[in-house]
């Protein structure tokens, strides 16, 4: 289907909307994976999507080949493709703020891509201060400290533990981003001045977090016995001008057309280069760039980004599932549900489409989770036997880089009988046979076998990388990002703006003068009230 992507009709008022109501009435609302897969021999093979560095098993999900043609007609009818042509052309499909959006254009290769010289030109400079500041006999820099909030942080914190096992083994990374002190505070009293260097990461360099802290950061420095500021602070921003104002000569800029969850490819991924040096940073691009390409050009049924966003919207939309999980069973990947929360619901937790007309539909849901095997000891139980469904993605990573191999192994035996068990699940019939030594001896048989029944029907993907290095953690990171677009684009919304968190930021920087004054005028009896307690 062509025409311009602006004209796409809004997902409710397709026929395939339509069509999908109906299929969910007649095959959806009672769909189960066990008879499925007793009908359909290949349905693994069916549901398996190859994209770079990344394969997945979209298998054990609830829908059928009919549903995935239905979905499929729906993004055409939305016009899915010429939206993500735009957002490669660089078109400012963020409309509320007349932007274009180009995090793609930051990892593709020179000479590809818009604006290829000037992001090139700030690659390479980065790079080669990164050889600088890793070369540590001569830099002396032991300590990173990153100074930042949201996409500020989220991104080189979750990247660097996940790419730990390629981490200059003599640097030392912290993330600062909170405004309450007990962030920075533990942080500082591990440093030296002489040793450190503090990164303020800022798309605006105006966020009261970030200044905040930096302000507490060149302040201890300076009283530390720090002399060399120039050497030992650096700015990773938009906004050039006023990091010079803050008194930092060292800036490396990006540009307005990089949002800030989708920065980490740019000078906001100072922290992730340091720790793993320019070639591995490349390499991390490189497989964001892979990502790319695939979901630019692999035919929507092949696409991985596609198929993920057209599960999401089939999930919130018709199943009315209101959260997903993510377990990535890697503990380097500790901080990518945090990364994930930022990316998927500030981009997507909108309720008006691109007219600014209210939505009759749900969008964003919950994104949380854990790395396995420990969501497993604490809110599994409730995946396995609560009311609720969720969805969950499992993260598997076939080669360690450690070599405890048997832990390894069972590491991947748990997350591969986690998906498994939230898809059979168990009857009452299956639990009445079983022993269980440690069930109340009082109660019958049947009541424990209730208790220990488990519904199963409960859906997951898995996601497996043949190993988590920088070029397949980019391939990851990207291919979350594009299926976020693909929802997005799906709902109508604009996933590029942030408007909900203005009216926070303005209500504190009311409150924060009465916090001293102390004068509750005109506030609302609640807010006055804890104000009260809170500073008399
Ligand atoms: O909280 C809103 C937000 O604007 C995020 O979108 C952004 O990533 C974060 O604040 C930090 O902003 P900045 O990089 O400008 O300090």
């Amino acid at each position: 289907m062509s025409g311009h992507w602006n004209d796409a009709p809004r997902c409710d008022r397709t026929v395939a909307w339509t069509g999908l109501r109906g299929h969910y009435e007649a095959h959806g609302r009672d769909f189960d994976l066990r008879e499925a897969f007793a009908r359909d021999a290949a349905r693994f093979e069916a549901f398996a999507v190859d994209a770079p560095a990344v394969f997945a098993d979209l298998s054990k999900n609830r829908w059928d080949l009919a549903t995935r043609r239905l979905l499929l007609e729906l993004a055409r009818e939305c016009r899915l493709e010429a939206r993500r042509d735009a957002l490669f052309a660089g078109e400012p499909i963020n409309v509320t703020e007349g932007r274009a959006v180009l995090h793609t254009a930051l990892r593709a290769p020179r000479g590809a891509g818009p604006h290829s010289a000037e992001v090139h030109e700030v690659l390479d400079r980065l790079l080669t201060y990164v050889e600088q500041v890793r070369d540590t006999a001569a830099s002396g820099i032991r300590h990173v400290v990153n100074i930042g909030i949201g996409g500020s942080d989220l991104g080189p914190q979750m990247a660097v533990p996940a790419l730990d096992a390629f981490t200059h083994p003599q640097l030392r990374f912290h993330f600062v981003s909170n405004v309450d002190g007990h962030d920075i505070a533990p942080v500082l009293r591990q440093l030296k001045p002489s040793e450190t260097l503090f990164i303020i990461a800022s798309k605006t360099f105006t966020t009261q977090e970030t200044m905040a802290n930096a302000e507490v950061a060149k302040a201890w420095f300076l009283a530390n016995g720090g002399t060399d500021t120039n050497k030992h602070f650096v700015a990773t921003t938009t906004n050039v001008e006023a990091a010079a104002r803050f008194g930092i000569s060292t800036t490396f800029g990006f540009w307005d057309w990089v949002g800030g969850r989708y920065s980490m490819w740019s000078a906001i991924g100072l922290p992730i280069a340091l720790a793993i040096g320019a070639d591995n940073f490349r390499s991390l691009l490189a497989g964001a760039h892979a990502m790319d390409e695939h979901f630019r050009s692999a035919p929507l049924e092949r696409n991985l980004p596609v198929q993920l966003g057209l599960l999401d919207l089939w999930y919130r939309n018709f199943h009315g599932f209101t959260s997903r999980g993510v377990a990535p069973y890697h503990q380097g990947l500790k901080r990518l549900p945090a990364y994930l929360q930022q990316l998927e619901m500030e981009s997507n937790g909108k309720s008006v489409d691109l007219a600014g007309e209210p939505l009759p539909y749900a969008t964003s849901p919950v994104v949380w989770g854990e790395p396995g095997t420990n969501g497993q000891h604490a809110f599994f139980q409730m995946l396995h036997q609560g009311t609720d469904v969720i969805p969950v993605e499992f993260i598997a990573v076939k080669h360690a880089t450690h070599s405890h191999a048997d832990l390894h192994t069972k590491l991947l035996a748990n997350c591969l009988a986690q998906s498994q068990a939230l898809m059979l699940g168990k009857s009452t019939e299956q639990a009445a046979t079983e022993r269980a030594p440690t069930a109340s001896k009082t109660l019958d048989a049947q009541t424990i076998a209730r208790h220990r029944t488990f519904p199963g029907n409960r859906p997951s993907t898995t996601l497996v990388l043949d190993r988590l290095d920088p070029h397949a953690l980019g391939a990851l990171v990207a291919m979350y990002e594009h299926r976020v677009f693909v929802s997005g684009a799906l709902w109508g919304i604009n996933s590029f703006d942030q408007w909900g968190v203005e009216l926070g930021k303005a209500l504190c920087n009311d409150l924060l003068p009465r916090l001293a004054s102390r004068d509750v005028q005109g506030l609302d009896a609640s807010t006055a009230g804890l104000l009260q307690r809170l500073v008399n």
